[in-house]
């Protein structure tokens, strides 16, 4: 390839191929170099997200919802379904269809856009002294390419937290990649890690009947949420779903036999325990994707963790390199690593571009749904920052009884003193949608009191913030 772009994107994933959409759209003549393979081992574009992430886990979320609903919920609105069954392999397919429709979707795109893409891992080698262009090379296989270019986006994702002593082999030790691929459901699961992944793919299996047994090292329950969201969650979850969550345990041991895995812990409160299950979860967190892509051949800082070090510009610390998305500090979502990318194109197009890292949202979609923007209490408390809060139940909103879905609450945290939104929490149904009410008015910088006065249809789950709002000036009418 002789021609020298304007940007070489590395990654396909949403944050690289937004990136070479956005930058393209702007007139930059761009590349896009991913390596990912499909288990055909065909190229698949769109990265950890489209294909063993946001997409297949929320395809198999609704599918194991909709059978817990008909398996339960629905005898509650008079309908009896009887030889209710379902079969798992339909299930994985559906999701292997959507996964398919969206990843080759993310190819005529990038089609579209006149985006040049090529397959195979790139390697940084060379460049950058004066006038040079960056050099990469791009390996596929045998085949072998050189991509020269004068803007850098790295968008490497992340892969995994291994665990030294519990290798992932998909068959018994599962990474979420694994979970999303099960063929039937084990009657014993485990999960080590009581994050985001643990709780999605627990409650998918348990749904279909799997007795699952979360265990979660740290203390407290999904530290990074509101606490008092994290007490609700923990308390429908172990309710309502089934999960069983032990918290503060230390794992001392697993091993993998031929037919099960034995996981030996122990807990502050009853010391050593063992557990003995079908399938065991890692889901322990991400870890950056910078190994082999040859930081080192041009200097490009990488922090201990492996991350690569950014400003708020997404700039590295070299010329017209720039990094987003998983690889760099922040919540790993998808959403934020595209808007990092557009930011980035329209940065290297000499336009203005900037993320607001205060507001983005975070969901988990288990049931009840759990969503967030901003500052939890706790973070304001521990900033000595003074607020006022107001919170509305499920229980009292009329659509929210009519769905049957009557667990959890609205929680809007406003500054004491100008009454500006620092934080919106909720758990409850279809929250996931909710949430982008209060993201818009945090953008905006709107006060408690701008989402108390703004009309919400009746009956509808938005009243809830509604009420929330105007329950931060003890004016909530329901309640
Ligand atoms: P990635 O999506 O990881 O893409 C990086 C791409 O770069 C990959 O295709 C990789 O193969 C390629 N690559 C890496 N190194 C090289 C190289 N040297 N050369 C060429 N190509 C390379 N986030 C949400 O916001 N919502 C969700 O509901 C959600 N659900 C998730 C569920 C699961 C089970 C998992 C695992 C993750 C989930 N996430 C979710 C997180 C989300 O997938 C990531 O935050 C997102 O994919 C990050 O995007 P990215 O573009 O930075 O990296
Ligand atoms: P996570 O960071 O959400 O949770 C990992 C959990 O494992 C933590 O609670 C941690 O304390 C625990 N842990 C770590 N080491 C442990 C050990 N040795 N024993 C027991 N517990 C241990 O990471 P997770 O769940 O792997 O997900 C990775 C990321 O993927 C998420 O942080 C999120 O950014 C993204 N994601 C987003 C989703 C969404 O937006 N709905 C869905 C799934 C993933």
């Amino acid at each position: 390839m002789s021609a020298i772009f304007d940007v070489a994107v590395i990654g396909a994933g949403p944050g690289g191929y937004v990136a070479a959409i956005r930058c393209a759209q702007l007139g930059l003549n761009t590349v896009c170099i991913d390596e990912w393979k499909n288990p055909q081992g065909k190229p698949s574009l769109g990265g950890t997200c489209l294909n063993v992430g946001c997409i297949p886990s929320k395809a198999l979320l609704e599918s194991s919802e909709n059978y817990e609903r008909a398996a339960g919920k629905f005898a509650a609105h008079g309908i009896r379904i009887e030889n209710l069954s379902f079969d798992v392999p339909t299930m994985i397919a559906r999701k292997d269809k959507i996964v398919s429709a969206f990843t080759g979707g993310v190819a005529m795109l990038l089609k579209k856009n006149k985006v040049t893409s090529i397959h195979g891992r790139g390697i940084l080698l060379s460049g950058g002294d004066g006038d040079t262009p960056w050099r990469i090379a791009v390996s596929d296989g045998d085949e072998k390419e050189m991509v020269e270019a004068r803007h850098v986006i790295i968008a490497t994702g992340s892969t995994p937290r291994q665990l030294p002593f519990a290798p992932v082999d998909n068959e018994r030790i599962l990474d979420s990649a694994g979970a999303l691929a099960l063929t039937d459901v084990p009657a014993r699961m485990g999960v080590i890690g009581g994050g985001i992944i643990g709780l999605e793919m627990g409650s998918v299996w348990r749904r279909l009947g799997a007795e699952v047994t979360i265990l979660e090292a740290l203390p407290g329950f999904l530290a990074a949420a509101d606490e008092q969201v994290a007490k609700e969650a923990r308390k429908l979850l172990t309710r309502e779903t089934g999960l069983v969550i032990q918290t503060g345990a230390t794992i001392t041991g697993i091993s993998a036999g031929e037919n099960s895995v034995a996981v030996e812990y122990a807990t502050p409160e009853n010391g050593a325990a063992k557990l003995e299950v079908d399938k065991l979860i890692i889901a322990v967190g991400r870890v950056p994707n910078t190994a082999g892509l040859g930081a080192e051949n041009i200097g490009l800082k990488v922090d201990e963790r492996g991350y690569i070090e950014v400003d708020d510009h997404c700039r590295t610390n070299l010329r017209n390199i720039y990094a987003i998305g998983d690889v760099v500090r922040g919540p790993m979502l998808a959403h934020k690593a595209s808007e990092e990318g557009v930011a980035v194109a329209e940065t290297i197009a000499g336009q203005d571009g900037h993320v607001n890292l205060g507001t983005i949202p975070s969901i988990i979609y288990t049931s009840p749904e759990i969503a967030w923007v901003g500052k939890t209490e706790q973070e304001l408390k521990a900033a000595g920052v003074s607020y006022k809060a107001g919170q509305f139940p499920f229980m009292a909103n009329g659509r929210a009884r009519a769905l049957g879905e009557t667990g959890g609450f609205v929680k809007v945290l406003a500054d004491a003193a100008t009454d500006r939104i620092l934080g919106v929490h909720m758990i409850g149904p279809y929250v996931s949608e909710m949430i982008a009410e209060a993201v818009v008015a945090m953008e905006f910088a709107a006060s408690s009191e701008d989402i108390a006065r703004i009309v919400h249809a009746h009956p509808s789950l938005s009243e809830v913030l509604h009420e929330a709002a105007l329950g931060v000036e003890k004016r909530a009418i329901h309640i």
